[in-house]
């Protein structure tokens, strides 16, 4: 048999990790990865399983790097940095959400424009309903404004009607993602939403003052907290704030007099028990706090004050779990229109961000997790 020499085996090893070497750099994902990442300028790529650094020379527009290449693979290189320099992503906002669409309210966002935003409440680039644009005329307008713009693709930020357009659009061939942000967590097809936690948070803050005053004035208070068709805000605030009664929509059957009665046994009960306030969780959905203090305090004889949190709820500075959710959500959006997807929605399931098609996010029914609720009863009682 022939003998193979060290001197060939190794030179076999090299010739592996060449033709490695490269493959990895004209994999597609990377393109991807390193388009994304292109705003940056500057890169580090792996070259034959060593970190290269790129620097990008704002001046020359010429790359260097700071590792000997050959001119071959350092042709590779550049084509493939021209490659992402072509595909370099512009960012354009679109103010007042569709209505705004329709309008051509688009303006260019730069690092410039967005930076020292994300500690700011409320939106940069304002909302709006759009009553058109449910209108099947005002969608193919819509693509026909995102075509004329050069927009190809589009990430949509809202609930479950932002999403029903944003489908519309990617029917149209305009590729769309969809990010779920509301601060009502009332999207079946994600466990968060941008701008829960941070409106939980303000509510909660807000609740422990007043009740302060509750117990300083041993009155009963009703706390009125946002969501139309969804309690998780008002959930989440009753536990947190240790609440002895949470209404919330899904479980209310339109009959007030049977809640108000429960209401008032609970405080009487704890009354007896020398407990000096009571505080009660009201979801917007449920409603009528101020009623509902009249006729417990007459029934009771105890001052007993309603609250109407209102919009306070959506404002403030983001917590940090908000901002970096959001962060998370929007890169991933980012990600997927560079893969070419169109049609899907972000989500975060299990402890992962996933996506789903939107048709299939929209099917998607939620309900309020019982559990939770069954605790934070009993440890309302
Ligand atoms: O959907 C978010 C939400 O804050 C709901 O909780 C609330 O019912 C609704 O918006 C209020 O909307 P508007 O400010 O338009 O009255």
């Amino acid at each position: 048999m022939k003998k193979i020499s060290i001197r060939r085996i190794f030179s076999l090893i090299l010739i592996v990790f060449v033709i490695g070497g490269v493959l990895y750099i004209n994999s597609p994902r990377y393109i991807i990865k390193r388009t994304v990442m292109w705003y940056e300028r500057d890169f580090t790529i792996p070259v034959f399983c060593k970190k290269v650094r790129f620097e990008y020379d704002r001046k020359t527009g010429n790359y260097t790097g700071k590792f000997k290449i050959s001119e071959h693979q350092s042709e590779k290189i550049i084509e493939k940095l021209d490659y992402c320099k072509e595909r370099g992503l512009k960012v354009k906002g679109i103010r007042k959400g569709y209505n705004g669409l329709l309008n051509e309210d688009i303006i260019d966002l730069t690092p410039t424009e967005t930076a020292d935003t994300i500690f700011r409440g409320g939106t940069i680039l304002f909302t709006a309903r759009c009553e058109e644009f449910k209108t099947e005329e005002g969608q193919k307008r819509g693509a026909e404004i995102c075509k004329a713009h050069g927009i190809d693709g589009l990430v949509v930020i809202g609930g479950d009607g932002s999403f029903q357009g944003a489908k519309k659009l990617a029917a149209l061939g305009i590729n769309t993602i969809a990010v779920p942000g509301t601060i009502d967590l009332d999207i079946a097809c994600t466990e968060y939403t941008i701008g829960f936690d941070t409106a939980v948070n303000t509510a909660m803050e807000a609740i422990d003052k007043i009740r302060d005053t509750s117990t300083s004035h041993e009155r009963c208070s009703i706390v009125e907290v946002m969501g139309r068709g969804a309690g998780y805000i008002a959930l989440w605030c009753g536990m947190a704030t240790g609440a002895e009664d949470i209404l919330i929509p899904e479980s209310f059957d339109g009959n007030l007099p049977k809640v108000e009665q429960q209401i008032i046994e609970h405080l009487l009960r704890n009354r007896a028990k020398g407990k000096t306030h009571h505080m009660v969780i009201n979801a917007e959905g449920v409603g009528h706090s101020y009623s509902m203090a009249k006729r417990i305090e007459s029934a009771t004889g105890i001052e007993t004050r309603a609250t109407i949190l209102g919009h306070m709820q959506r404002g403030g500075s983001p917590t940090a779990k908000d901002r970096v959710y959001a962060s998370m959500m929007g890169a991933y959006a980012v990600d997927l229109l560079c893969a070419g997807k169109t049609n899907r929605v972000v989500g975060y399931q299990n402890g992962r961000f996933m996506d789903m098609d939107i048709d299939e996010g929209l099917a998607m029914t939620k309900d309020i997790d019982e559990y939770q609720l069954q605790i934070a009863h009993l440890l309302g009682k």
